[in-house]
């Protein structure tokens, strides 16, 4: 029996250590809602800056805190609202046709023992304009730190390390037209993928009930659905995939643009969605609306959610060589129906329209809004809204359950981690750390080259790659944003199938950065304690940009009768355990595949790990599993004993439906 086995397995790996009491699962619920809540206050502190709510942004700091922006620095939540104020000036998304726009993204969460501190590590992207022709572009990396307090989780130091900065003309490059120091990191590879470190002592007596924890852990499994509805929802507008998109509604649902049309039922939906074009990408087309910051507050009775954030669309035709940007705010509901999530109502508001090439300084194309879409109230948002009154009676097999269920929460986050620690030590070029993110068994793609298995092979070829003498001071950066996640865990939550987007800023000292684009199709496992990655392909690239000037857009076809590129040469010297071309029609199309080369501005067939999760429709370019799996079974999640994470319609408990 399945469920046995796995209940035999959790005893072990739950959290590092399974909770032998009601009040030690408290403790570990506590833990993982923490997680969560820290995650939320830092999207919120993104979310309010976009209004220039300076006030609400300081109340998220602890009385103590402290904010480090750059060489700025401010103590206490009166001078950090100042503070904010008075840097961000007339930029500050108040004013008629002004932008303040913080994206922070690629969160990486470390929990101290007590469960008391915490702190985290994010990329953060700021555009800014001030309506009248002014216009700031700030990248850099967050190392924060956040404390405990009886209100709930607040920031107990913000501190911004500014590494590239510019208006939008010229754009943006390095910050003092300097070289850039990595950024040091609070984590190592070796407790990046520990969820949560073991609690100290015995667990705190509580009065909560079997129930409540259940509602709670529930809540948690419920908003990774709706995590997972609305980024699958955003890849699939991202390829107009519209009758994909509409799968993902119910039917009486809405979609309402902000000073536009409401359009509703199934037919509104797609009539709305048409707007962008016909369905299916052709040549030429880039339709991408990436997702940032999102905060789903899961009604408690479980039956509804709201989810809101942040939509910066970088969209464009190369055929006439026309692009934009689009900042958006959404705020949509969702409704739950016989166990599966569905999009009620797409709320969407446009702040700003701009032309590519005329950049948003003056507001651009559109009049200026004025309706502020209603936050949501990230402190306490798990705990407060759940009461938990009454001692319930708990069995054994009660308590196995609901650590499965808790497992798999905690499963989302540490999936999340992993795949952001991959990034962060990448953007450093840090092969022996990447490397040793990997499972005994991983394996990783290195882009046009192949596959290589084991920690030593994925970091060696990292070497063969880049070079061994990499400077600690770099002239330019290629960043490895992994934001917008899909996570699949499965049903035992040790093993978790995850695709994201690879956005790729770059930045330089003397040359203007530039954004690509990519996808990555991952897996996770959790081995001897700890989150590892499995698999890791990237697809690359779907769109890239030829300079900042030209943008997406302004990219020429290759030339067909130009031979093919060939893979890396490095590959001569440190051959890979699987050719990309030895991987077969899967990767045929992408450089060192074994077909014809595709490159933007021509469409790159787009993958998918799995089918549409609210109709379980098949997409046209499916692969479920590891993505060199088919060429070498023995690489595969279920030869080495984990799940395969379910690739359809799942209920919140991991049991898949059948569609
Ligand atoms: C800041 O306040 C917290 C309680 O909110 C306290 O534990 C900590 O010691 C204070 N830190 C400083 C530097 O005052
Ligand atoms: C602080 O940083 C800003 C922006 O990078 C710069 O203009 C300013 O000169 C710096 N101030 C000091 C005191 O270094
Ligand atoms: C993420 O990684 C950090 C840093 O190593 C680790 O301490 C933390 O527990 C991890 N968090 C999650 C949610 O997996
Ligand atoms: C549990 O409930 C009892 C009775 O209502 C109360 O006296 C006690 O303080 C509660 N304990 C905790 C830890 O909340
Ligand atoms: C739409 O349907 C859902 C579930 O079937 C129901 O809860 C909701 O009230 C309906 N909404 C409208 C606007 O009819
Ligand atoms: C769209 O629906 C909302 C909410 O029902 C309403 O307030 C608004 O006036 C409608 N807009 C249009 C253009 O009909
Ligand atoms: C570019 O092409 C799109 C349709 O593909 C069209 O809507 C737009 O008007 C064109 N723009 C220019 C400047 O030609
Ligand atoms: C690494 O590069 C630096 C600067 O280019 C050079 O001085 C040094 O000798 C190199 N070290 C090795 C081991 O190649
Ligand atoms: C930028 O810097 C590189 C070396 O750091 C140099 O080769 C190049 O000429 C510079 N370009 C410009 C436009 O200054
Ligand atoms: C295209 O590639 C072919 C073969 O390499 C070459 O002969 C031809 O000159 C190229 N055409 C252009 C416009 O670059
Ligand atoms: C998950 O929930 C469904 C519906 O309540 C139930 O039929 C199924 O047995 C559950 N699966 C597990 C593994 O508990």
């Amino acid at each position: 029996m399945l469920l046995a086995k796995t209940l035999a397995l959790l005893g072990a790996t739950v959290l590092a250590r399974a909770a032998s009491n009601l009040d030690a699962l408290a403790r570990d619920v506590s833990r993982v809602e923490s997680i969560r809540e820290i995650k939320d206050v830092q999207r919120s502190f993104a979310q309010l800056a976009q209004f220039g709510r300076w006030n609400s942004m300081a109340s998220l700091f602890s009385s103590n805190g402290t904010l480090m922006w750059g060489n700025a620095t401010a103590h206490g939540p009166a001078a950090v609202e100042t503070w904010l104020r008075t840097d961000a000036g007339k930029m500050d998304g108040i004013q008629p046709g002004s932008l303040d726009t913080i994206v922070m993204e690629n969160p990486l969460v470390n929990m101290a023992a007590d469960g008391q501190t915490a702190k985290t590590r994010w990329n953060g992207l700021r555009f800014q304009g001030d309506g009248v022709g002014g216009t700031r572009i700030q990248g850099g990396i967050y190392e924060n730190e956040y404390v405990r307090t009886e209100e709930g989780w607040r920031i107990s130091l913000l501190r911004y390390y500014a590494m590239y900065e510019g208006p939008y003309f010229p754009g943006f490059r390095n910050v003092g037209g300097r070289s850039i120091p990595v950024i040091t990191y609070h984590f190592t590879p070796e407790d990046s993928g520990i969820p949560i470190p073991p609690a100290v002592g015995e667990a705190s007596r509580t009065n909560v009930s079997v129930e409540g924890l259940e509602r709670r852990i529930a809540r948690m499994n419920d908003e990774d659905d709706v995590r997972n509805l609305m980024h699958a929802h955003g890849y699939y507008v991202d390829r107009r995939m519209w009758t994909d998109v509409v799968d993902l509604h119910t039917t009486n649902t809405t979609v309402r643009v902000t000073n536009g049309a409401n359009y509703t039922g199934l037919a509104g939906v797609r009539r709305a969605l048409e707007r962008m074009g016909p369905e299916g990408l052709t040549k030429g087309i880039n339709n991408d609306h990436l997702i940032f910051d999102m905060i789903v507050d899961v009604h408690p009775d479980g039956k509804t959610a709201i989810a809101r954030g942040s939509e910066v669309a970088m969209i464009g035709n190369a055929n006439n060589r026309t692009a934009s940007w689009e900042f958006n705010v959404f705020r949509n509901h969702f409704v739950k129906e016989d166990g599966l999530w569905k999009v009620q109502t797409i709320e969407t508001t446009p702040l700003i329209v701009a032309d590519y090439y005329k950049g948003w300084g003056t507001g651009g194309l559109k009049p200026a809004n004025t309706y502020i879409p209603p936050f949501l109230d990230a402190t306490g948002l798990r705990a407060k809204a759940i009461k938990q009154v009454g001692i319930g009676k708990v069995t054994r097999s009660d308590l196995e359950d609901l650590q499965r269920r808790l497992q798999r929460a905690a499963a989302y986050d540490g999936a999340e981690n992993q795949s952001h620690a991959y990034g962060y030590f990448l953007d450093d070029i840090d092969c022996a750390r990447m490397g040793a993110l990997f499972a005994k068994r991983g394996h990783k793609a290195s882009p046009f080259a192949g596959f290589f298995i084991t920690p030593e092979r994925v970091a060696q070829a990292c070497f063969a790659s880049y070079g061994t003498n990499r400077s600690a001071l770099r002239s330019g950066i290629s960043f490895h944003w992994r934001p917008q996640p899909v996570v699949l865990v499965s049903e035992d939550g040790r093993s978790a199938t995850l695709r994201a987007r690879l956005l790729q800023p770059s930045t330089a000292v003397n040359k203007s950065g530039s954004f690509n684009s990519a996808i990555y199709h991952d897996q996770m496992v959790l081995e001897d304690g700890k989150w590892r990655l499995w698999s890791v392909t990237i697809d690359e690239f779907y769109w890239q940009s030829s300079s900042w000037e030209g943008g997406w857009s302004d990219v020429k076809p290759r030339n067909e009768s130009a031979p093919d590129p060939e893979p890396a040469s490095w590959t001569k010297k440190y051959p890979p355990d699987l050719s990309i071309a030895a991987v077969g029609d899967r990767e045929s199309t992408f450089r060192g595949g074994s077909g014809r080369y595709i490159e933007w501005p021509e469409i790159q067939r787009m993958w998918w790990q799995y089918r549409n999760p609210v109709s379980g429709r098949v997409p046209e370019y499916y692969w479920p599993g590891c993505v060199p799996c088919k060429a070498i079974p023995d690489w595969a999640l279920e030869a080495n004993g984990y799940q395969e994470p379910t690739t359809g319609p799942s209920m919140g408990n991991g049991t898949a439906v059948n569609r």
